[in-house]
């Protein structure tokens, strides 16, 4: 009776240890750090590639949710995008700071970062966009010159659906902050946006061609709108929103 009570423990904790010993099972989220990817938070060398390729795994990792993690640290990047579709929900831990290339012309796309034709992604982690826009601040003649030249936005999401940022901050953009094009089932909460009074088109949260969205608690104070609503946008919720 006794030793079949000790094998039943045994097997038990057989069973804890295996669990416990298997990296990855499902409902737990494989995490994909991009310092394995060879990302460097020294402020100076480029990480676009390293994030392209972590994200790239992470989107394709087909055995449950996954996570994209950037440690803190000053993680200098040139431009990105992360396209989708990807296998699984996907989680994104931005807990450094991204920083934008001083030059504006550095960056050959509409945003600095963009995502792309994802579902289900959540960006967060409490970390920091530096658009370094106080560089190009000076060459925006777009008061007086129809034809200007635009400049990168900090960060877009473009045909992305049932997806969530929580917990982000963007500071001084090259023109508007968020750009949300054609995103559906979208919320924003948590976020803080700032750029100087006198930045030129700094755009807090630019908003087209979407629907169901909801932006709370949020705190914005740039040179321009703090929530710019373009055509096309349907079914928005905004409420909690701190004007600094
Ligand atoms: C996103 O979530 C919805 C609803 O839970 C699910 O039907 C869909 O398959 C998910 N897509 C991805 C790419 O995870
Ligand atoms: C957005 O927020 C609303 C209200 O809290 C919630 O019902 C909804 O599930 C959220 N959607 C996403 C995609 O997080
Ligand atoms: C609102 O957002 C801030 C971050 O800007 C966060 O610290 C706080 O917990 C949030 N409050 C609620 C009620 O979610």
């Amino acid at each position: 009776m006794a030793s079949r009570v000790l094998l039943i423990l045994c097997l038990s904790s057989l069973f804890f240890f295996l669990a416990a010993s298997t990296k990855e099972y499902p409902g737990q989220a494989k995490i994909f750090d991009v310092r394995n990817y060879g990302a460097h938070g020294d402020g100076r060398r480029d990480n676009a590639f390293a994030f392209t390729k972590a994200w790239n795994e992470a989107c394709q990792w087909s055995n449950g949710r996954s996570t994209v993690y950037i440690p803190p640290g000053i993680f200098y990047l040139r431009q990105v995008t992360f396209t989708g579709p990807c296998k699984n929900p996907i989680t994104f831990i931005i807990r450094g700071t991204l920083l934008a290339p001083r030059n504006p012309y550095a960056i050959k796309q509409d945003e600095w970062i963009l995502f792309k034709y994802v579902d289900n992604l959540t960006v967060t982690g409490g970390g920091l966009l530096d658009g370094q826009g106080s560089y190009s601040w000076p060459l925006n003649d777009c008061n007086k010159n129809t034809n200007c030249r635009t400049l990168a936005m900090n960060i877009g999401f473009a045909f992305v659906k049932s997806s969530r940022i929580n917990g982000l901050r963007s500071i001084n953009s090259k023109m508007g902050h968020f750009n949300l094009f054609s995103v559906e089932d979208f919320n924003i909460t948590g976020v803080t946006i700032t750029a100087p009074g006198d930045s030129p088109n700094t755009d807090g949260i630019k908003i087209g061609k979407s629907s169901h969205m909801h932006i709370f608690n949020v705190t914005i104070g740039t040179g321009d709108d703090c929530i710019a609503i373009l055509d096309g946008t349907s079914n928005l919720d905004i409420s909690d929103v701190r004007y600094i």
